[in-house]
């Protein structure tokens, strides 16, 4: 077996340090940073593009160089031999197209065979990461937004994990403020029984919420009885912690099923998690001199804002952004997280600019142009509409319920799977439980893919028919070409984990070197996507390389060819990249279809 490349980083990070060294032969008088990227042209496969930057640099410094196409060629020539670059040339004002060796490749493509995908881990600049997503409000119905935020922040979870970052997956739970003083009365007005409830015995809590808020604008003396309940929970008072416990667990409940339904894992620690610790810590931003008295509020202004961020509340009461800055404080400090990621519609993109601008005023993050962690991001998402044009809705409700929509994704899934597979006189080759399993895999993956393949700052339109088409970059689409190549890999006589070991991979056709190339490109496409927080980037890696496996198959034949051990080898390996793909986007693949 070839020797494990683990811990190598992505092939652009193995380039760099080649380059790196060759930049420190080539100008040992100036210290810059190589810059690698992919080559689009049909000169190399990589490019170094530093050459113009250091001219700029060394001209005029009585340097032997007479301009950055000798830079460039002096680049070329003092890269380190070794077995990964074939050949590199200069272009134009010293571009350095790089070629990589079809051996090094087709070794690499081998090696992860051999020592599983996760060899092919980039290496990314941080240990720990605080990712807050989904966080939906309690007693309020979980809505599309907080599906959104979910899948994303999932996807992001699942990529950060890959690369071996430790992910403190949050969900900031809406659990807390003056909504529950009159949820809590209502409880006890409903149902005196309320102790003895089971999860299940209030209903619909989006119903509840709704009438306990009717009851709030109509009744005075309710109303009065909802503010005192709020004074009683916040003082801690044993009966009203416990309905606010009992109405917590019930949301959780409903929750719970969807997480579980999407295979999301969650922990939650909402916003009264963090309540205690918001005295101390606005005292500290006070003794700094950072809040002030403004029309009865406690206020941080910020430059660049026209209205100032309330800290305290004139009836002095904390609210969001209070509960944002001792979130903030505890996973900077006490987590001791270095990137902190928040994922939640781009609605709430002020609120973010504002309480980080904050958080950087007292110190507790540096100045986001010296690059430096810890660091915080909004990851920000536009909305989903319906096919009128409007925010998605369903007729019956005002919201959708995302259990429903998951479960039509899978009915509507499962009939065309069962139409087709009756035309093609195949159902008899299945059983129910592979259909309940395939129709699920589908549909959640429909569902799930056509949210992430959005560049996620634009708004998309929900569509049942265009997500579970079987044509265009859909999740249907990419299923079934995954399930062509292992359907490819079970027509050969050959044994593939016996060929993994003893066989070999040559890329001989320029489809076979085209696909070779892109396949061991996953990991810069991981850390790509990972350092701008961006799942796209890996949807649109995935169907490029459907694609790419496509022309390859088309031109070079696999079964029955001489080259057979090689090619399906070579399509193990797309199936395998393509499996962590859709691993990482929490897609559960399927074998045939
Ligand atoms: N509960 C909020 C909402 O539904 C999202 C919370 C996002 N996280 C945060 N730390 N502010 O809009």
């Amino acid at each position: 077996a070839a020797p494990a490349l683990q811990g190598a980083g992505s092939v652009k990070q193995q380039i760099s340090n080649l380059v790196a060294l060759s930049l420190r032969a080539t100008v040992p008088e100036v210290d810059v940073e190589p810059i690698v990227e992919v080559c689009t042209g049909k000169f190399g496969d990589y490019q170094c593009n530093n050459a113009m930057g250091l001219w700029s640099k060394v001209k005029g410094s009585g340097t032997s160089f007479k301009n950055p196409n000798a830079i460039g060629q002096a680049i070329a020539k003092n890269l380190p031999a070794c077995d990964v670059i074939e050949s590199a040339s200069v272009a134009g004002p010293g571009f350095v197209n790089i070629v990589l060796s079809k051996s090094w490749v087709a070794k690499r493509i081998q090696d992860m065979l051999v020592n599983g995908i996760t060899t092919w881990a980039p290496i990314l600049p941080v240990k720990r990461v605080v990712l807050d997503f989904s966080s939906p409000n309690i007693a309020k119905e979980m809505h599309v937004g907080h599906l959104r935020s979910t899948i994303i922040g999932d996807t992001l979870a699942r990529m950060f994990e890959f690369s071996n970052v430790e992910v403190l997956r949050r969900n900031h739970v809406g659990d807390w403020g003056t909504q529950f003083g009159m949820l809590i009365e209502f409880l006890f007005e409903k149902f005196p029984n309320w102790e003895e409830l089971g999860s299940q015995a209030i209903g619909d809590l989006q119903v509840f919420y709704k009438a306990s808020k009717q009851r709030f604008d109509e009744d005075a003396e309710f109303k009065d009885r909802a503010q005192q309940a709020v004074v009683r929970l916040q003082g801690g008072e044993e009966k009203y912690r416990a309905a606010w416990k009992k109405i917590c667990e019930i949301s959780r409940n409903e929750f719970d099923q969807v997480y579980k339904l999407l295979d999301v894992q969650l922990e939650e620690k909402g916003e009264s998690f963090y309540n205690p610790y918001i005295p101390q810590v606005l005292e500290k931003l006070s003794s700094q001199g950072l809040i002030e008295e403004s029309e009865g509020a406690r206020v941080i202004f910020i430059q660049g804002h026209q209205i100032p961020l309330i800290v305290v509340k004139r009836d002095g009461g904390f609210n969001y952004a209070s509960t944002d800055l001792a979130a903030l404080w505890y996973r900077l400090n006490v987590e001791k997280a270095e990137w902190i990621i928040y994922v939640t519609d781009v609605g709430q993109q002020q609120h973010f600019d504002m309480f980080f601008k904050a958080a950087r005023m007292a110190g507790w993050l540096p100045d986001p142009k010296e690059k430096k962690f810890p660091k915080t991001s909004h990851v920000g998402f536009g909305l989903v509409l319906g096919a009128d044009g409007k925010r998605f809705r369903t007729r019956s409700t005002e919201v959708v319920r995302l259990g429903d929509l998951l479960d039509e994704a899978k009915s509507r899934s499962k009939s065309e799977l069962l139409q087709r597979l009756t035309e093609n006189g195949k159902i008899v080759d299945w059983t129910d439980e592979e259909l309940e399993q395939t129709s699920k895999a589908v549909g959640y993956g429909a569902v799930k893919y056509a949210d992430l393949k959005n560049n996620r700052l634009t708004n998309y339109t929900f569509s049942f028919d265009q997500m579970l088409s079987d044509k265009g970059n859909t999740a249907v689409y990419l299923q079934y070409a995954h399930a062509r190549i292992c359907s490819i890999i079970r027509k050969s006589n050959m044994d593939v984990e016996e060929l993994k070991v003893s066989g070999n991979i040559s890329l001989a056709h320029p489809d076979e070197r085209v696909l070779g190339l892109y396949l061991i490109r996953y990991a810069e496409i991981v850390e790509e996507a990972c350092t701008n927080l961006l799942p796209s980037v890996l949807c649109e890696y995935l169907y490029n390389l459907s694609e790419m496996f496509t022309r390859f198959y088309t031109n070079c034949q696999v079964v029955g060819s001489p080259e057979e051990p090689s090619r399906l080898l070579l399509c193990e390996a797309t199936a395998v990249v393509m499996r962590q793909c859709f691993q990482l986007l929490g897609i559960t693949p399927v074998y045939k279809l």
